[in-house]
């Protein structure tokens, strides 16, 4: 599927308006009040046609992402909401696509973000040209040439923290693909004058306080250098530490961009020699000493700084101190020398490092240069970045003030030519008439400057030339008469009244009232740094150093050499080097951005008003939008135009067939604009008013709302009718299967109820049938039977007479006698084994034998048993009568007595007679004894038991000490009136006495014994052959006991196992004993 492009527009979603163009009303108000408001929503940028300004925002805004970077390019310049990187974009594809050399104009004035604005084209231009590892590399190289240049060329003035004390123009060569291929900077007068002072809150060039912040120890002690800014009298040290610069972390990245830009260890070691050096020279000293002719000769006060500058750079000390104190003048073959007095010494002090260090700058940016030389000899385009100083105005403006605002006057000059002559050419380039517009042409304050015969600079040549005495004073006395009548220069001694009273004016200045605003100069020092003299001796000195560097910054000091012709003026060099930099500007498409300053304060989010207007003014502003407005205030290619605005027009919307001049054309009669408000170009439509541009705008808008409601309604529409088929088609499907079921389930239905009334009627037919076939078989079988009985009859009346009449019972008789007999043949045979626990019996052979089968198995069994009792001795035979009285009493009543059954009952557990212990007992009880056994006694009080012997002999009970067998109680069995035991798995009982007996004093007995069950049994069948009375035997699991007078109630209870299989007792109260049976 084709990608959709989006169309958007620079008009889309505007602040205030992107395009000063289309500002309506057009004046100054509303000028600065776009831009602010603007500048309130975070715009920092607007455009004028294809100018763009630029405010500083003082902070970091995020519009510099490689989002951003992405989204810019290959757009269109009105595309996108006005951008620095759509002038980078629109200047790098110009370059690209079209072979036209660029160049990037950045002006305004000191702090107003050039630098900034510069550094991001680059890095645009970077990031969209081609790509690879030797293109990296080149572009790498570029980019890192500029804090390499910052460090040494920029300072913190009262503007600006970074300001940049030097002109820069680079060149970025493009090979014909994009590519970029190297580049070559240029640079412009450096402001030397600060190396050996700084005006107050101003700071020296950076590099001084990177290297003493960011150098290690072991570096600076190479350099000689310390750490402590206070050492050095070139260091101001009223502002040595700028807010929000790290300059130990600034110094790190320039030794590593100096090492991607390819500068070697040693010429970076030899840099920044040269720069501790120039350090070191301020802290030279001289005195003054008087000599025999009267005059004060300087001489060094404390030579160890001299000496460590010497070991440093290798120059020889005493050529280095004798260049101090002494002049030679060479003229025709003869060297005169005089001596230097104290300030003199000064001087050349100051000039040799203001000399050192300028010259190191320049030779930086020769080096940086070889660097990133282009490679190749191809034909290459070529883009120009111009960040030069800005316009400045200070308290005490002087030379350096002068050349640096001259510069930006001709920039000025730059801009009016060009813009005007690009809009001229562009109206004859698309055949439309061009009106003159009136603006202010800043070419006679140019003229000041620069004419040869009139301008300040040739006159201040003139003076430094002239032979006789020069001073500052004379220059201004040769202003003062030249240029007297001149409009925009100024000064209390001119010819002209005009300014003789003008207090703000001092006698020693003049003033000039530049584009920009007036400044006033202070002519002192103006011959000085015009001439920049350095002693010849010093520049001798230093070419003897034995420092390659050194050496190379000072060819002229070669003796060699030697050339008598004055070198060039600085102001002469500069405007040279200014009028070859705009002759090269000229003949490349430029690009403005406009840099303007919000605030004096260097501080985000303040727009002051009226520092904008001055900047707006001056810059001319206003008059580039009437110019670009001259004729028309907005033009736009008719491609775009068409596609913006088409859906104005029946005929051109959805789309236009024909060429896009003619659909604009329709488009525009069809919308009835008058006539005079528009003008067709060759490739552009001219629009004279913004109004009718917002006009349009306001059309389109409203158009496209109407667009929207209509692609709503019709996607709605869509949406529904689409659901609406999903669901009638769902429906269908749905409908299908449902009536498939139905169907499947009515079919079923059906079929079962078929084969349920089939199976009904088969049945009925067969059962039919059935009754058929059995009545038929019926009548056949009593057909049959009949024949049969009749046949029988038939039969039995003819052989009657053959048979006797009982014949059958008899038969039947002997039949029965055959079974019996057979019967009780095979029994015998099969007969079990006598014992009478074998269960044994053979099965019975015919059912009518039933009952007799059961009577003879018992009968055997009674015949079996009979002989195995006639086995049995007496003993035995007593034995089991015990036990079988014991099954009786007991059998199903008490849960101890299926345990006992497998016990034999001993009675004499005790062996009274053999153990000597019981020899008294066994003496005491002379009857028979049949139980000797060990019992428990339980104590009536507490339930406790005590051991105790319980005897029973043929006429009584007797209880006896277990350990000294002495008989505690003795009771006659006729005194026992009963005995009471639980139904449980327990040994108690009680032994319940008849009251009133003797024994019967102390109460009953309970007692508990583990062979309870032959105990009992024993009690009982004793007293049976003794009283002939049966011996009550109460099975319950509470029963009274009389203990004494009191009768205790024994109560047994299925209790907790605490004591294993034990069962325990406790008195509970007075009247109640608990027995816990486990
Ligand atoms: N686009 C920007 N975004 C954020 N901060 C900016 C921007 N432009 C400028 N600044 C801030 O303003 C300061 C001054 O900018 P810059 O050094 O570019 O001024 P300049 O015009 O080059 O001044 P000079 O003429 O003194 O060299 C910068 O150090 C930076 O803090
Ligand atoms: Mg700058």
């Amino acid at each position: 599927m084709a990608k959709m492009e989006v169309k958007t527009s620079l008009l889309d979603d505007m602040i205030g308006v992107g395009d000063m163009v289309l500002l309506e009303p057009l004046d100054e108000d509303s000028f600065i009040n776009n831009l602010k408001k603007r500048f309130d929503h975070n715009e920092v940028y607007t455009y004028i046609g294809s100018v763009v300004i630029s405010i500083n925002p003082y902070r970091s805004l995020p519009i510099y992402t490689p989002e951003k970077v992405e989204e810019y390019r290959n757009r269109n310049f009105y595309e996108l909401s006005p951008h620095i990187f759509a002038l980078s974009d629109e200047a790098y594809r110009s370059l690209r696509d079209q072979d036209k050399d660029q160049c990037i104009l950045i002006t305004g004035e000191s702090g107003a973000g050039k630098t900034e604005a510069s550094k991001l084209v680059m890095s645009y231009v970077a990031a969209v040209c081609g790509k690879g590892a030797e293109v990296n590399q080149v572009k790498e190289q570029l980019l890192q040439s500029n804090p390499v240049l910052e460090a040494f060329g920029n300072a913190k003035t009262v503007r600006n923290d970074n300001s940049s004390r030097f002109g820069k123009y680079m060149d970025i060569e493009f090979d014909f693909k994009g590519d970029p291929l190297g580049g070559v900077i240029s640079n412009y007068l450096l402001e030397k004058s600060r190396v050996v002072k700084q005006p107050r809150g101003e700071r020296n060039f950076h590099i001084f306080y990177q290297i003493l912040s960011g150098a290690s120890e072991d570096f600076l002690c190479k350099l000689k250098l310390e750490q402590d800014f206070s050492r050095y009298n070139y260091l101001g040290l009223d502002s040595a530490k700028v807010n929000g610069v790290d300059d130990a972390a600034n110094f790190r990245t320039v030794r590593n961009a100096m090492q991607i830009v390819g500068f070697m260890d040693h010429e970076t070691q030899s840099v920044f020699e040269v720069v501790a050096a120039v350090l070191k020279l301020g802290n030279i000293e001289f005195k003054p000493e008087s000599r025999v002719n009267g005059l004060d000769e300087s001489k060094i006060k404390d030579k160890n700084e001299l000496k460590e500058i010497c070991e440093l750079t290798g120059i020889d000390q005493s050529v280095l101190e004798r260049a101090f104190s002494f002049r030679t003048v060479e003229a025709k073959q003869e060297k005169v020398s005089t001596t230097l007095n104290v300030a003199q010494a000064y001087y050349a002090r100051d000039a040799l490092a203001k000399n050192l260090y300028s010259r190191l700058f320049s030779w930086l940016v020769t080096r940086i240069n070889e660097s990133i030389k282009a490679q190749t000899k191809v034909r290459k385009k070529v883009m120009g970045v111009l960040d030069i100083y800005g316009f400045e105005i200070f308290e005490d403006n002087s030379f350096e003030q002068f050349i640096i605002n001259y510069c930006n006057e001709k920039l000025q000059q730059i801009f009016i030519e060009l813009t005007l002559k690009e809009e001229q050419e562009e109206y004859i380039r698309e055949g439309i008439e061009w009106t003159h517009i009136e603006y202010f042409n800043n070419a006679i304050i140019c003229d000041l400057i620069e004419n040869n015969q009139t301008g300040i600079l040739a006159m201040l040549d003139e003076e430094c030339l002239r032979p006789g005495t020069v001073t500052d004073d004379t220059f201004l006395e040769k202003l003062n008469q030249v240029c007297a009548t001149h409009q925009h220069f100024e000064s209390r001694m001119s010819k002209c009244s005009r300014f003789l009273n003008d207090t703000t004016l001092p006698h020693s200045c003049f003033r000039i009232q530049h584009y920009a605003g007036k400044v006033m100069y202070q002519v002192e020092g103006f011959v000085d740094k015009n001439n920049d003299l350095l002693y010849r001796d010093l520049s001798q000195a230093m070419w003897k150093a034995n420092h390659s560097l050194i050496k190379a910054l000072f060819p002229e000091g070669n003796p060699a050499k030697i050339n008598l012709k004055r070198p060039p003026t600085a102001g002469s060099q500069f405007k040279a080097s200014v009028a070859t930099l705009m002759k090269n500007l000229q003949t490349k498409n430029p690009n403005y951005i406009r840099c303007i300053k919000p605030n004096d304060k260097k501080a985000a989010h303040i727009f002051n008003d009226a520092l904008v207007c001055h900047q707006i003014r001056y810059l001319g502003l206003l008059e580039n939008v009437r110019v670009r407005r001259a004729g028309y205030a907005f033009r736009q290619a008719y491609e775009p135009c068409l596609e913006r605005y088409k859906m104005l027009c029946k005929q051109t919307w959805p789309h236009w067939r024909g060429p896009a001049r003619s659909g604009v054309e329709v488009l525009f009669n069809e919308l009835e604009i008058p006539e005079e408000e528009f003008s067709f170009g060759r490739s552009k439509i001219f629009i004279r008013n913004p109004r009718t541009l917002f006009k349009l705008e306001e059309l389109r808008k409203q158009r496209l709302e109407d667009l929207a409601t209509l692609i709503e309604k019709i996607y709605r529409g869509w949406k529904c009718r689409t659901r609406f088929l999903l669901m009638k088609k769902s429906q269908v499907v749905i409908a299908s299967w449902y009536r498939r079921y139905a169907q499947q389930k009515k079919y079923q239905k059906i079929k079962s109820s078929a084969i349920i009334v089939q199976s009904y009627i088969r049945g009925w037919k067969a059962r039919k049938l059935l009754r058929e076939l059995k009545h038929q078989r019926r009548c056949n079988e009593a057909a049959t039977i009949i024949a049969a009985y009749w046949h029988g009859t038939q039969v039995r009346r003819e052989y009657r007479k053959f048979f006797r009449a009982n014949a059958g019972r008899k038969i039947y008789e002997f039949t029965l006698q055959r079974l019996m007999q057979k019967y009780f043949l095979e029994m015998k045979n099969k007969m079990p084994s006598l014992s009478p626990i074998d269960k044994n019996w053979p099965a019975r052979p015919y059912l009518f034998l039933d009952s007799t089968h059961k009577e003879l198995k018992r009968i055997f069994h009674l015949w079996r048993c009979k002989k195995y009792r006639d086995q049995f001795t007496d003993q035995q035979k007593l034995i089991y009568e015990e036990k079988l009285e014991a099954s009786e009493l007991f059998k199903d009543k008490k849960a101890l007595y299926p345990a006992s059954v497998g016990q034999p009952f001993q009675g004499a557990y005790l062996e009274i007679s053999k153990n000597p212990k019981y020899k008294k007992l066994k003496d005491a009880v002379d009857e028979k004894i049949i139980i000797a056994e060990v019992v428990n006694k339980i104590n009536r009080a507490n339930g406790k038991a005590t051991s105790r012997i319980f005897l029973l002999t043929k006429n009584n009970v007797l209880l006896a000490d277990q350990k000294s067998g002495n008989i505690k109680s003795e009771v006659p069995l006729g005194d026992v009136t009963k005995v009471s035991m639980s139904s449980q798995n327990d040994g108690f009982f009680a032994v319940h006495l008849k009251e009133g007996s003797g024994a019967a004093g102390k109460g009953d007995f309970l007692l508990s014994s583990d062979h309870l069950i032959e105990m009992a049994t024993k009690l009982y069948r004793t007293t049976l052959s003794q009283t002939k009375q049966k011996l009550n035997i109460e099975i319950s699991d509470e029963f009274l006991v009389q203990f004494r007078q009191d009768k205790v109630c024994v109560k047994f209870i299925q209790g907790s196992q605490k004591n294993g299989n034990i069962p325990t007792c406790k008195r509970k109260n007075n009247r109640l004993l608990e027995v816990a049976v486990p």
